[in-house]
């Protein structure tokens, strides 16, 4: 298991599905978590059942004021900030001629925006702490195979591996201890997942039709996805930066 012992990151997305399985991983490795969601009550629940080193701030990631009060809080709380996991995103259907604008919009703004914003929210804390850390940005399978009825998510998703790595390149001819990776996970069951299966005549239906679009022929768990990160956070990692690791059963290079 990797040590993060005396690291603080800071989880958006954290209060439940991928990102609430990193924070219970980071924190079991030994660091200090901030779960910051906009569920703010369900946040709350999932750090007290987390224990001590956890904690909780509300933050919609769409909002830079939002960000800045998040770090501030991880800060007042556990006095630095070393990593950061930018796990919040949302996932919504539509091709170029049906996408409703709103939904465009929502999209960049979480998904793209809200990724930046952190990264740009997060890393002088990040670099004053003078000690290694990481970010960690969730892509999708689909930045590398595309699929044309999710237009805005296929965008954003391919767009933050672009971001990550001229984050990476920056912090890195900057001289900051902080690499950057981008983790693209396959169909997860999270709660996002269950929600795809409510769409189909049964959940069984649905969960095959997933797995049969992944070669390794079922969908991943959201533990897979969050040792990737861990290790991709950890030192165990140390010449890894700026890279763009799939957690996705072979489905990004299928025929
Ligand atoms: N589950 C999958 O199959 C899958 C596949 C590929 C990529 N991903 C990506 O992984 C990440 C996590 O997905 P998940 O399946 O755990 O999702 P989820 O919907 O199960 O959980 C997402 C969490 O993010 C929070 N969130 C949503 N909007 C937010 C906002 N504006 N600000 C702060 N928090 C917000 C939610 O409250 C929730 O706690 C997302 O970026 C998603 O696109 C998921």
């Amino acid at each position: 298991m990797v040590d993060m012992t005396g690291k603080v990151a800071l989880v958006t997305g954290g209060a439940e599905g991928i990102g609430g399985e990193i924070a219970r991983q980071f924190i079991d490795a030994g660091g200090s978590v901030m779960l910051g969601d906009i569920q703010t009550e369900k946040a709350a629940a999932y750090a007290a059942s987390l224990g001590t080193r956890a904690a909780s701030a509300t933050l919609d990631v769409s909002s830079l004021e939002q960000w800045a009060a998040a770090v501030k809080a991880t800060m007042a709380r556990f006095g630095k900030l070393t990593h950061l996991f930018n796990v919040a995103g949302i996932s919504e259907p539509g091709s170029v001629e049906d996408v409703e604008l709103d939904s465009w919009d929502r999209t960049l703004a979480i998904n793209l925006n809200g990724t930046f914003y952190g990264c740009r929210s997060a890393l002088p804390a990040m670099a004053a702490s003078n000690e290694s850390g990481a970010i960690i940005n969730i892509g999708s399978m689909l930045a590398l195979r595309v699929g044309g009825g999710f237009l805005a998510y296929c965008a954003t998703k391919a767009a933050v591996t672009a971001l990550s790595k001229c984050v990476a390149l920056h912090c890195a001819e900057k001289g900051y201890k902080i690499r950057v990776n981008t983790v693209h996970p396959g169909a997860i069951r999270t709660p996002m997942f269950e929600r795809y299966l409510g769409l189909f005549p049964s959940a069984e239906e649905g969960e095959a039709i997933f797995a049969a679009n992944h070669p390794m022929g079922r969908v991943g768990e959201a533990e897979e996805v969050a040792r990737a990160c861990l290790f991709l956070a950890s030192d165990d990692a140390s010449f890894s930066t700026g890279v763009d690791f799939t957690v996705d059963g072979g489905g990004n290079f299928r025929s």
